[in-house]
């Protein structure tokens, strides 16, 4: 049996979603730029994508530009609005510890090149509080950005509350929903952000397609310069095929949210309550009640993550140690030391992410088969003491 416990890292594409983008792979391979029939029916591909996504956060059509992933929607917010603002000399960045690389690199890179950047802390829940915000922003705050859940916890930022203090300070705010978007409900004005990130690998769409919601009216400078793709704000060639997935996982995720979210919620609730009946010294990481439904990280007291993340591997269930990004190293989670987390809970954690083809069966042998993994690594380690 082979389990996939993975999906915030990645999630397979949906078969409907292939059917989509393979479609356009063979008919619709023209140039969305040219004028002539071939290119109109690949620009009528892009502009279905584009309903597709503003229907799934209730954005605004135009307002959707197409990217090559999350990476790349949150280097154009941070970097477009950087440059954009830098003008009127607010030149002063915030962000919070516990943000994907794509923005923590982004925000060293900005920082090598003049700008102030500011981390703020999270409570050992992993919530930024809005006091942290007010003490941080100044006349000088370009921008502040603020991922909507976590990928290795799934806790959920009162992102409401901190854009609404960083507009009364005159800042922009983006948020980075890559993990939250098509796992709840996703409504851009009623989060009040300015910009917000999305990708579709992890919705069953393709990797290397994304897209940046940029409110109507906000001043973004292109970080890909070019031809006048995307309304001058993203040069280069479109991928076509790519958005055309991302467009129908996005169609896909809105007809089942609701639904989808439950069943997750419960599969995974139960996981959690067995883990911690049926094995001691277990902990879960993170608010609980603030979650995606999908995500869960718990922690075993005496093992090794990457330990247990090979012992799980042979009998066939895939899960994380945290972030993709640093697999394979021993780098502690930078999520779990800003929650204040001594070393050894911070490398004694793995993340389980649920998606749609999991079902109580997995669940069952994942459950079957936990203890005893668990008691073996816990014995070896108390034989190496
Ligand atoms: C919160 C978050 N932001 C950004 C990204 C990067 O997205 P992509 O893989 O599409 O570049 C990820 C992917 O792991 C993520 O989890």
């Amino acid at each position: 049996m082979r389990v996939y416990f993975d999906h915030n890292a990645t999630t397979p594409v949906d078969p409907s979603v292939l059917d989509v983008m393979t479609k356009v792979l063979r008919q619709d391979f023209g140039n969305p730029s040219s004028i002539h029939h071939f290119g109109q029916q690949a620009k009528g591909v892009l502009d279905d994508a584009r309903t597709a996504v503003a229907d799934l956060i209730k954005a605004e059509v135009s307002e959707v530009v197409f990217t090559s992933g999350g990476t790349e929607a949150d280097n154009f917010a941070i970097r477009g609005v950087a440059e954009a603002m830098e003008v009127t000399g607010r030149k002063h960045l915030i962000a919070t510890a516990v943000e994907h690389e794509a923005v923590l690199t982004t925000f060293k890179a900005l920082a090598r090149r003049g700008w102030t950047t500011t981390l703020l802390p999270v409570d050992a829940t992993g919530i930024v509080t809005p006091a942290a915000l007010e003490a941080a922003l100044t006349d000088k705050t370009a921008i502040v950005s603020v991922m909507h859940a976590n990928n290795e916890i799934g806790t959920i930022q009162p992102v409401e509350e901190l854009a609404r203090i960083a507009h009364s300070r005159g800042a922009l705010f983006h948020t980075d929903a890559v993990q939250s978007v098509a796992k709840i409900p996703v409504d851009v004005r009623g989060l009040g952000a300015d910009l917000l990130s999305l990708s579709a690998h992890k919705f069953n769409g393709p990797k290397g397609a994304g897209a940046l919601w940029i409110k109507r009216g906000t001043r973004v400078s292109a970080i890909l310069t070019g031809g006048k793709h995307e309304r001058n704000r993203r040069a280069g060639t479109e991928n076509v095929a790519g958005i055309a997935g991302l467009g129908a996982a996005a169609t896909l995720a809105a007809g089942k949210l609701t639904a989808e979210g439950a069943r997750l919620s419960t599969l995974r609730d139960r996981l959690e309550t067995e883990v911690l009946r049926a094995i001691p010294g277990t902990a879960i990481n993170g608010a609980r009640d603030r979650r995606v439904p999908n995500t869960t990280n718990i922690s075993f007291d005496g093992v090794e993550a990457e330990s247990l993340l090979i012992a799980l591997d042979l009998e066939g269930i895939a899960v994380s140690t945290g972030s993709a990004c640093s697999s394979g190293t021993l780098e502690p989670s930078h999520v779990l030391r800003a929650m204040g987390f001594p070393p050894h809970r911070t490398q004694n954690s793995i993340r389980l992410s649920l998606g749609a083809g999991n079902s109580d069966a997995e669940v069952d042998y994942f459950l079957s088969k936990l203890p005893a993994v668990v008691g073996k690594l816990r014995t070896l380690t108390g034989a190496r003491r």
